[in-house]
């Protein structure tokens, strides 16, 4: 029997869908409601307050309205701080985001490892955890960027984006001390795979890039397993504030099988 549920995946804005590729490849059966929290960006520059309120609400109300089977969290942010909130707060499987510290542990050889995120993800708590627990023996630098987050942004939307900006994000990293031994660097936001690309080529050096996105795809397609899908699956992207729907934005969601766009 055809089970319509969809799978309702989150973010500021258009980070999530570094998530929604991989999960998409894995499970083209599904129908995906993408919500881009605009009206609520940028995460990265608020505080652990504003996050902690505006996440699991926002999330419950999404809920009702959609119906979805299961929840991701498609956001290092709002993951570091408000998983367990939203997950006591929803009767359903929630996937956070999370930094992929373990695999990055488990691929260095120099045991340097970067954590490229939000300026709010690389100052959590949950960081230090990650580390202390999968990557005892290496160095973890980390760097905060909200101008990294605008440019992956500007970069969907079809805008130029000037590489000395990218160059400015890695020096961040890389140029602590130490950085000139990191070997593997997370991107512990769900925006930065989307200019992988522009990273690699600003590093001036051969760099591992990793993110979450593959491990996410595989854990929803492990709790999925056993489900029915939809006849005719469908993808819908909602946004929660107006916005100018450009046709560089269209073409980027249209991709990724998000056809059809609406404000909550
Ligand atoms: N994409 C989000 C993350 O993974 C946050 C971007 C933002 O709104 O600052 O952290």
């Amino acid at each position: 029997m055809a089970d319509d549920r969809p799978i309702l995946m989150f973010d500021s804005g258009v980070g999530g869908l570094s998530v929604l590729g991989p999960t998409r490849a894995l499970l083209p059966q599904a129908s995906y409601v993408y919500v881009a929290d605009n009206g609520g960006f940028p995460y990265g520059i608020r505080s652990e307050a504003e996050i902690a309120a505006r996440v699991p609400a926002l999330l419950g109300r999404l809920v009702e309205r959609y119906r979805p089977r299961l929840v991701v969290i498609a956001c290092n942010t709002a993951s570091t701080i408000a998983l367990a909130a939203v997950r006591s707060a929803l009767d359903l499987p929630v996937v956070g985001t999370v930094p992929a510290i373990k695999p990055a542990a488990e691929q260095s050889t120099s045991r340097a490892i970067g954590v490229l995120g939000t300026d709010a993800t690389v100052r959590q708590p949950y960081v230090d955890d990650l580390s202390a627990r999968f990557a005892t023996d290496c160095a973890v630098l980390r760097h905060g960027s909200a101008r990294l987050v605008e440019l992956a942004e500007a970069r969907l939307r079809g805008q130029p984006t000037d590489p000395a900006d990218y160059r400015a994000v890695m020096a961040g990293l890389l140029g602590q001390p130490g950085g000139d031994r990191i070997d593997t660097v997370v991107l512990a936001c769900t925006h930065f795979p989307l200019v992988a690309e522009e990273l690699a080529a600003a590093a001036g050096r051969p760099l591992r890039f990793v993110d979450g996105g593959p491990g996410i795809a595989r854990r929803v397609a492990h709790l999925t397993q056993d489900q029915d899908w939809p006849a005719a699956p469908t993808g819908e992207a909602i946004f929660t504030a107006p916005l100018e729907v450009g046709a560089p934005l269209r073409a980027a969601l249209a991709e990724r099988g998000l056809g059809r766009i609406a404000i909550l």
